[in-house]
């Protein structure tokens, strides 16, 4: 018999709707288990804002995107504050027995705290950018590849009729997973992704080499983390960070804009895909995999197994510890990065 706490955390991501539903609904089917569900993120659990979550407050939200909880970047730890007291205390008040935090990094960082203090976690993992350690897919993250695949699909059009090269800038902080699927999904090309900084005029001898080759009009694809090898281009500006230190991203796609256009003298536009890439409706295999995760979840409470994250491993959910999956990212697979290589130009 458990009390879950749920929250979502972070970036909203295509799915996290129905992670709540299948833990409220493997709940529910068992007497005596109850769910709560906080308010935006981690903000919800320090300020004791929630709501009881039921079959009936879940229906229907299955393909929904977004989260019906609302999410945020709040850090409870963020500036040296201490906010473990805090979220004791609404966890006693509320008589909550167990937490679910889904999330990425910042999330499921906050909540290994948590953990080592001694509150009992199992962690979802979440994010379009497909880049957490200790599973192999992210729910989110089919999702955006084929917002991205539709988007190029249509870009390949007008840049085809304008003899234009079109940058699309697309999401990815530390990994370039979006740029490379989607960028192969629609035939980009050339790909620029943050493992693998880029040398502009390397980029530009590629271009021309293709146009020379009789094509008029280019797709590149760029992670909105990616960089230039250094010292041959500024491709980072300073601009704000948010509570867990991150800088917010952006811009790469205009450098690229003006660069390749005054060094090939072809025109070219810049597409920033941005957030549409996290919104609306998840596609089958993210609801299906956001599903297994929410009652792996809610079996790993009921087991009592905490400190761990739902993950997928080739065709199977498991749990994993949760701290070994928040050691690294998960960068991009060499191997898929030269296979997509093959198609370029
Ligand atoms: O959730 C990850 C992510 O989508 C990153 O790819 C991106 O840099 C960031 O979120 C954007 O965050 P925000 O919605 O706060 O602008």
């Amino acid at each position: 018999m458990a009390r879950v706490g749920l929250l979502t955390g972070g970036g909203d991501c295509p799915g996290l709707n129905a992670v709540i539903r299948a833990v409220v609904r493997r709940a529910l089917a068992d007497p005596g288990h109850s769910v709560v569900g906080f308010r935006y993120g981690w903000a919800g659990v320090l300020e004791d804002e929630a709501l009881e979550l039921t079959l009936e407050s879940t229906a229907g939200i299955l393909p929904r995107g977004g989260t019906i909880l609302g999410t945020s970047r709040t850090n409870p730890f963020a500036d040296g504050r201490d906010g473990l007291a805090q979220i004791r205390r609404t966890l006693e008040t509320r008589g909550i027995d167990a937490l679910i935090p889904i999330g990425g990094e910042d999330t499921l960082g906050a909540a290994l705290r948590l953990h080592r203090a001694g509150i009992p976690i199992v962690g979802v993992p979440k994010t379009i950018d497909n880049d957490l350690g200790g599973t192999d897919v992210t729910f989110g993250f089919q999702t955006a590849v084929q917002i991205v695949t539709d988007a190029i699909d249509r870009l390949h059009t007008t840049a085809e009729s304008h003899n234009r090269v079109i940058v699309v800038e697309v999401m990815g902080r530390h990994a370039g997973w979006i740029a490379t699927h989607a960028g192969m999904a629609g035939g980009a090309d050339a790909i620029l992704v943050p493992e693998r900084p880029f040398d502009i005029e390397q980029v530009c001898a590629h271009l021309r080499r293709r146009h020379e080759r009789g094509r008029s009009f280019s797709i590149v694809v760029v992670a909105e983390g990616a960089t230039a090898q250094s010292g041959t281009l500024q491709t980072r500006s300073d601009s704000a960070t948010d509570a867990f230190g991150h800088s917010r991203l952006g811009g790469i796609a205009a450098m690229l804009e003006r660069e390749i256009e005054a060094r090939t003298g072809y025109e070219t536009r810049e597409t920033v895909l941005g957030h549409v890439q996290r919104g609306g409706t998840p596609v089958a295999f993210d609801r299906v995999l956001a599903t297994r995760f929410g009652v792996a979840a809610m079996e790993a409470v009921a087991a009592g197994h905490f400190g761990v994250m739902v993950a997928l491993r080739g065709t199977h959910i498991v749990e994993v510890d949760l701290e070994e999956s928040l050691r690294e990212p998960k960068l991009l697979d060499p191997a898929l990065y030269e296979t997509a290589e093959l198609f370029f130009g």
